[in-house]
């Protein structure tokens, strides 16, 4: 029976919709402003981040039961939900009625989220597991469950501590009995529905899904043209597509499609069988049989690392199999055949490894046989000829007797354990035969090598397969290389001759498409880049076909010589070197754990392939010029197994703090932690948009500079639904916004100078509408010169303008470090002349450059606004940190007063600094919109979108020169130069770089001193304000400078840090002295507290025998202290407002000019507000922030949230206390609200209003005298690592962290934001790199590519501690900020690599690693390790005094 209409259950109520366009996701659904379910949050919106998972209950035919899923909405298809029950975090609540459910009441109870953007999803992923569980009738859950259902879930705030937290104790097999949780039942009416097809037909798209084989048939007949859908987990992208009429078929609800069977040692698995359906398949089976190494073995240990469950459990093997991705090179390196059916019902079997398409003739090459299957197949079907009905897969490929052994095994690396896209997958198939007693040797291998992308590595996969080759007396001997490629049945001449006349070029062209889809991300490659491209290719074939028969190789060349033309529009991207590098030098690693595994499962006696060359030249310490697994060493196998490879104990965290019995200082929860984990909170994001409102979308610049000669926006007016277009000559006011220079355009005018620099909107109907058309837009350039990197623009001394003389120095730091040098030069001389070497002298000259990546906010909610003009007015509301700011660049836009614009922030899902000044970008743009159109206007960035134009933290660059103690240590003088990269305007770089020199010292004395800073202009967006503030990479400098002298003067990495401490009367760079009042004190307590508590001394001990004993495996261990200073240097900015109105019931409205953005920021001053009036904390109710309530305030920034704005709070509340004192005192034995009523009645003055500004610290730059904070938090942080060194993977075995919070205002979220800041500096450090193409400054980062940390990248054990009996005594409270400083503590697990990759450097014969570079990446680990990136990136350093 088929249905017309879309039938399915919402949170419990019958929906049914008989007319809607079926490209549509589930997502968009929810959220649109009729269904208004708004707590399903949008965040990455391509499948990664796990914001938008909802619960899902299905029936399962096969199974002939219910089912229940978490599914990531974003890209779930809402006509697939037909005969579904979707189940979103609202559940049966509303927003003033709410029940919690068990994991809902956990998660409140543990403080499982901050800002609550990532909690709905977490929540419904967790859900879905439990009730699965106990639908299922299975035992609870293990921890393993859980990290892997968490892989998918995306947490900037909290560091994943407290989420664990939520779940572990409660929920799994290891706690007590878990709580029965309400199952819903699943309605008797959709288990026929969903026995049903549907069709449904929209104006521009029509949508088919089948229930059997034979249904799909006929309609794939009718309509050849159909695109097959599998899961569609792509149909976010496919979906994008407003001007073509499509026609989709879908395989998901086909029966005979979804099974897996297995007989005679073959495995077959339908088509549309969702990947975790294999996955949990193939972890039965192997659970059964723990020594075998065959294919099963194999996708269980590689799959889980792919996506994330929540994609997985939709995402079908078919469509897998298709995209040009790591996961279909490893099921067709596997050796698995696709089995296809044509229109005609033809069926044909296809093994990509070894046989040629039956359709276009395309052979899968050994080298890359994915791509040519990918190729093929999709070329076929995109042509109505053939689609896959499913695979088979061979699990036991040999007889398996005494004498023969089969061996499958993979390995896959990223720079995150999950959810991540790979570095590399290298396979590897075998059959081994015992030749001898003893003696076994290899009679059948495949290997493949791939990278990320899923692109194969030709060379290092020939050169692998090359290394198998019978060698002298090795026991590694192999008889044939790849005889599983050679074996193929070879297809006759005549045949290849047919095919490659007729497919083969579709297939190439096919290919190159790929290859350019891949790129499409730097604009420059153009479809004209891309017809040139094919032109060459088309004249390749015609030659190729004018002088004689095709062959596979000559139109291989066709392919390449059409990849160069691509390239020379396109250079190689800006990480390939290191990508390759990493490839040909980690695979061997990839062969011993292979190697390895053979010997532990089939109890085989192996011995290690030894790359011999590289040990060679790596002992020169040169680089490595190839890959080298070229001989098979006698060395006998040292690996040792990964004991900690896998989280097997969560984080712990203490705190001490005074038993207290005022609320200032109790540890209480965030106050919105119900909304949140009820969906109920709201974000600027999900403000619903009056009635004739527009969405907005960006046209952004596709050069990095040049002229604007023409902005054609005909193509985009075409589709229906666009409104309008605006430009920069629709702005009524100024062009100029952002930063105190104001020296960013609204949209550019006449030059861009950027890329990605807006230059206009396009308005429509829906936000999908707008997205698509502004692709449309068609802007002409005259090309100008662009200057993209750090390096070239000091080359080219290319600089933003900085205050005069912004260099800060204390004592004579040139005059000494000369001094030194002359008297080194001297004693050099001396020695030359051979004369005894009388005077040893003391003092030496380091020298030596750090360079600091950048970082992307990455906060759940992006950058988003609603601006609605009504009355000569407009009101903005913003996801901001500085509502003024706001106000003031929208009033300069449109011209008009500041008073005439009211800008409110609700909350933000994050902010880090992001949203300081960039919201004007989007608010100055929608206001614009809203001028030009008289209509609301909603503008929201997508992610990737919010990445490339938005700015991160600052990479920057600094060379140092140190004078230090050869004896002791002690530093003497220290020269810095730091150059940040700005981008093309100022933003707020000046006073992030000043942050950064001021503190460049760190918590150690250095009596001359001089640091320079300078802000290095290019041809990108600017970089902006980020959680620290330039404080983060002066720690990182400092804590590098210092490794850099102790590794030269041989003293231990510990005790240079302990000898150089600041002690109390010490001079500061900034000219004061180091003084008890800003608590410099704390540092050297903490210091020795951690010393002690971490038991450093003694772990460090065991790591150095560990790695004694140890070569595959190392481990380093590090201590860091940090300090960073709180308030803006500029006194002006100092200054807050609160607004607080008793009301006659007792209720206390409380508003103030700081955003809570996640931090906790209400929590506490609703804590301060309620101890000041003296009642109970339920009576505060605190107000979103507006520019209506607190105006003229400054960014909730520089650490003064709290600091400010409890100030401001505490004096409005002080004010209504002496209104009331003298009823207070009539009424002693009255109730607040009592007492309140008759104040009102009585006509007493019930609200305060106050300013509040901190002590003046009046920092001047002419004299460069005064402070440049009000007071200092301190911290300091112990991390010990283990390293794969065959990998670069590493886990974060332990860290303990102490901070200075004061007498901590409220310690459970002090400790939150410690943990949370904490991982956010590890994530910096040693995974997030921001990646531009250095030839056209295109954004190559996305959601895919940029590595945040995830649940299992967190330390395996976490210690927290907010240092004991601190009080900062001016503030409020007593207590400090731990807002940003926490960032700092990260750099202690960089320094633990360091020292980890140093002794596997040893083991090599290599010097101590010099280079200085953040992030120090998986990739970088295990090249470091290798000697390959000594003399790289030209950092320049001394390497011996
Ligand atoms: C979070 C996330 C991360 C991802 N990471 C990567 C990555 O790192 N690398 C990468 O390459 N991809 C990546 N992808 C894409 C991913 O590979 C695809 O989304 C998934 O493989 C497609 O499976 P599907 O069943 O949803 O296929 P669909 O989206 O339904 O289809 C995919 C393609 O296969 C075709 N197809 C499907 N079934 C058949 C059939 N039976 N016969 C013939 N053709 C068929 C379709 O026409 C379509 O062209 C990622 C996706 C997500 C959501
Ligand atoms: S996974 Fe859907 S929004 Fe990120
Ligand atoms: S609480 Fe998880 S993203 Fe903010």
């Amino acid at each position: 029976m088929e249905s017309n209409s879309l039938v399915f259950y919402l949170n419990g109520n019958k929906v049914t919709l008989n007319s809607f366009e079926p490209n549509t996701t589930l997502l968009q659904y929810l959220r649109n402003p009729e269904v208004g379910l708004t707590g399903t949050k949008e965040s990455c919106g391509s499948g990664v981040c796990g914001a938008c998972t909802i619960l899902m209950m299905y029936y399962d035919e096969n199974k002939a039961k219910p089912y229940i899923t978490a599914i990531k909405s974003c890209q779930f298809p809402l006509i697939y939900c037909h005969g579904c029950a979707i189940y979103t975090i609202e559940g049966k609540n509303t927003a003033l009625n709410q029940k919690l459910t068990p994991v809902q009441e956990s998660f409140v109870k543990h403080d499982g989220a901050q800002c609550g953007f990532c909690l709905p999803g977490t929540i419904m992923s967790t859900t879905a597991l439990f009730e699965k569980h106990q639908l299922e009738g299975l035992p609870p859950p293990t921890v393993g469950d859980i990290e892997e259902t968490l892989g998918g879930h995306t947490c900037r705030c909290t560091g994943y501590r407290p989420i664990f937290q939520s779940l572990k104790d409660y929920f799994t097999e290891e706690g007590p009995k878990p709580p029965q949780l309400e199952i819903p039942k699943f309605p008797d009416e959709l288990v026929e529905l969903s026995k049903q097809s549907l069709h449904i037909k929209g104006s521009l798209w029509e949508f088919f899904k089948p229930k059997s084989l034979n249904e799909f048939r006929a309609l794939w007949k009718a309509h050849p043209d159909a695109l097959i859908l599998g899961g569609a987990t792509n149909s976010n992208q496919i979906f994008r597509d407003y001007l073509t009429k499509r026609t989709i078929i879908s395989t998901a609800s086909i029966a005979e499609l979804s099974e897996i069977t297995e007989k005679d040692g073959v495995l077959h698995i339908g088509a549309a069988v969702p990947v975790q359906t294999l996955l949990e398949y193939a972890r039965a089976q192997t659970s059964k049989t723990p020594n075998t190494h065959n294919p099963l073995r194999t996708l269980a240990d590689i799959l889980p690392r792919l996506r994330s469950k929540q994609i997985r459990c939709v995402s079908t093997v078919a469509g897998e199999l298709l995209s040009m991705s790591e996961m279909s090179a490893l099921l067709v390196s596997l050796g698995i055949s696709i089995q296809l059916e044509d229109v005609e019902g033809k069926t044909s079997q296809r093994t990509p490894l070894t046989d040629k398409c039956s359709c276009c003739g395309s052979m899968g090459d050994k080298a890359a046989p994915y791509e040519a299957t990918t190729c093929c197949v999709m070329d076929c079907n995109n042509h109505g000829k053939q689609f896959i009905t499913g695979a088979t897969l061979r699990i036991n490929s040999v007889d398996e007797s005494a004498t023969k052994k089969q061996f499958t095994d993979a390995l896959l690396v990223s720079r995150r354990k999950d959810n991540a896209a790979s570095l590399m997958l290298v396979v590897m198939k075998a059959t081994l035969e015992e030749a001898s007693k003893g003696e076994w040797k290899f009679s059948d291998v495949a290997l493949t090598v791939s990278d990320g992308r899923g692109n194969a590595d030709r060379e290092t996969t020939k050169s692998f397969t090359a290394a198998f080759k019978p060698e002298g007396k090795s026991q590694l001997a192999v008889e044939s290389a790849s005889s599983s490629a050679s074996s193929s049945s070879t297809p006759s001449e005549a045949d290849i001759v047919m095919a490659v006349k007729t497919k083969r070029p579709l297939c190439v062209i096919h290919r190159l498409e790929g290859t350019a889809e891949c790129l499409k991300k730097a604009p420059q490659l153009s479809s004209e880049a891309i017809i040139a491209a094919k032109e060459v290719m088309k004249k390749e074939i015609e030659t190729i076909l004018l002088t004689g028969m095709p062959t596979e190789a000559s139109t291989d060349a066709a392919y390449k010589a059409a990849c160069e033309k691509l390239n020379e529009s396109r250079p190689p991207l800006p990480t390939t070197w290191l990508t390759k590098r990493y490839i040909t030098i980690a695979a061997p690693g990839a062969l011993n754990r292979f190697a390895y595994n053979m010997s532990h499962h089939l109890g085989i006696t192996l011995k290690a392939i030894v790359p011999k060359k590289c040990e060679k030249e790596s002992a020169s310490g040169s680089a490595l010029a190839s890959p080298c697994p070229s001989t098979v060493d006698e060395k006998p196998l040292e690996l040792e197994p990964l004991q900690t490879r896998y989280r097997n104990e969560l984080q712990k965290y203490s705190f001490d703090y005074e038993k207290v019995d005022t609320l200032i200082g109790k540890p209480m929860s965030n106050m919105h932690l119900q909304s949140h984990a009820t969906g109920m909170t709201q974000f600027t994001v999900d403000v619903p948009l009056p009635p004739r409102g527009l969405y907005a979308e960006f046209i952004l610049s596709t050069v990095a500079h040049g002229k604007i000669l023409k902005i054609d926006g005909s193509e985009a007016m075409k589709i229906p639904g666009v409104v309008d277009i605006v430009t920069a000559k629709d702005i009524p006011g100024e062009n100029k916004h952002t930063g105190i220079v104001m020296d960013t355009k609204i949209f550019a005018d006449e030059i861009v100078e950027c890329m990605h620099q807006p230059i206009g909107l396009i308005l429509a109907d829906t936000p999908q509408i707008a997205e698509y058309a502004a692709t449309l837009v068609k802007v002409e350039y005259e090309v100008l010169p662009a200057i993209l990197t750090l390096e070239e623009a000091v080359e080219k001394k290319s600089f933003l303008s900085m205050y005069e003389g912004s260099d800060v120095v204390l004592g004579e730091p040139l005059k000494v470090i000369e001094e030194t040098r002359q008297k080194q030069k001297e004693r050099e001389e001396r020695m030359k002349k051979g004369e005894a070497d009388t005077e040893d002298y003391e003092w030496v000259v380091i020298e030596g450059e750090a360079k600091a990546g950048g970082q992307d906010h990455y906060y759940g909610e992006t950058q988003n606004c609603v601006v609605i003009p009504h009355d000569g007015m407009v009101d903005v509301f913003s996801s901001t940190q500085n509502p003024s700011k706001v106000q003031f660049d929208v009033a300069g836009a449109l011209g008009i007063p500041r008073a005439k614009v009211m800008c409110k922030a609700m909350r933000l899902g994050g902010g880090f600094g992001g949203k300081q000044d960039r919201p004007c970008i989007l608010t100055t743009a929608a206001a614009v919109a809203a001028y030009k159109t008289g209509r609301p206007i909603r503008l929201v960035m997508k992610r990737s979108m919010d990445m490339a134009v938005h700015g991160g933290r600052h990479p920057m660059w600094c060379r140092y020169t140190l004078v230090a103690s050869k004896k002791t240590g002690l530093l003497k003088a220290l020269d810095a130069e730091v150059i940040a990269q700005g981008g093309y305007a100022h933003d707020v770089t000046g006073p992030v770089l000043f942050k950064c020199t001021f503190q460049l010292q760190g918590t150690y004395t250095i009596p001359n001193i001089r640091v320079v800073a300078r802000a290095a202009k290019t041809n990108h967006n600017p970089n902006t304000a980020f959680r620290g503030f330039g404080a983060p990479q002066s720690c990182l400098f400092i804590e590098m400078i210092l490794e850099h002298a102790a590794d030269l003067l041989g003293i231990p990495q510990s005790q240079i840090r302990d000898i150089n401490m600041n002690k109390v009367g010490d001079p500061l760079v900034t000219g004061s002295l180091i003084s008890q009042n800003k608590g410099e004190k704390f540092i050297r307590i903490m210091w020795d507290e951690l010393m002690k508590t971490s038991d450093y001394e003694n772990r460090l001990k065991a790591v150095d025998e560990f790695n004694a004993t140890h070569t595959s495996t190392k481990r380093g261990i590090a201590i860091t202290p940090m300090k960073n200073g709180a308030c803006f240097e500029d006194d002006f900015m100092n200054q807050a407002e609160a607004l607080v109105h008793v009301l006659p019931d007792g209720s206390v409205e409380v508003a103030h000019s700081g955003i809570e953005m996640g931090q906790g920021l209400n929590t506490k001053i609703a804590q301060v507000a309620a101890e000041t009036l003296g009642i109970d904390i339920s009576f505060i109710h605190v107000l979103h922030t507006s520019t209506e309530t607190c105006t003229n305030t400054q960014p909730t920034a520089a650490s003064t949230g709290l600091d400010l704005n409890g100030g401001a709070v505490k004096k409005a509340c002080e004010q209504i206390n002496a209104s009331l004192a003298p009823l207070r005192e009539k009424m002693k034995d009255k109730t607040w609200p009592e007492i309140c009523t008759t104040a009102y009645f009585s006509r007493y003055a019930m609200s305060g209003q106050a300013h509040f500004i901190l002590p003046t610290i009046n920092w001047q730059w002419k004299t460069k005298t005064g402070f440049t904070a009000f007071y200092y938090a301190f911290g300091v942080s112990v991390s010990e690592v283990e390293v794969d060194v065959e990998t670069g993977e590493f886990t974060i075995l332990r860290s303990d962290l102490i901070e200075d919070a004061g007498r901590s205002l409220n310690p459970t979220l002090d400790a939150g934001q410690v943990e949370g800041g904490f991982i956010q500096g590890v994530g910096w450090v040693t995974a997030e790199e921001i990646e531009y193409d250095i030839a056209t400054g295109a954004m190559l980062s996305d959601m895919h590519t940029y590595a945040v940390p995830l649940a299992r990248d967190v330390p395996l054990e976490l210690r927290t501690t907010l240092a004991h009996g601190f009080r900062c005594e001016p503030n409020v409270g007593a207590s400090k900020t731990t807002a940003e400083s926490p960032v700092l503590l990260g750099v202690s697990v960089l320094m633990a690599l360091r020292h980890a990759v140093n002794s596997a450097r040893f083991d090599r014969g290599l010097p101590v690693l010099r280079y200085q570079l953040s992030p120090f990446t998986v990739d970088r680990i295990k090249l470091a390790i290798e000697g390959v990136l000594d003399g790289e990136d030209g950092i320049k350093y001394t390497t011996k005094v």
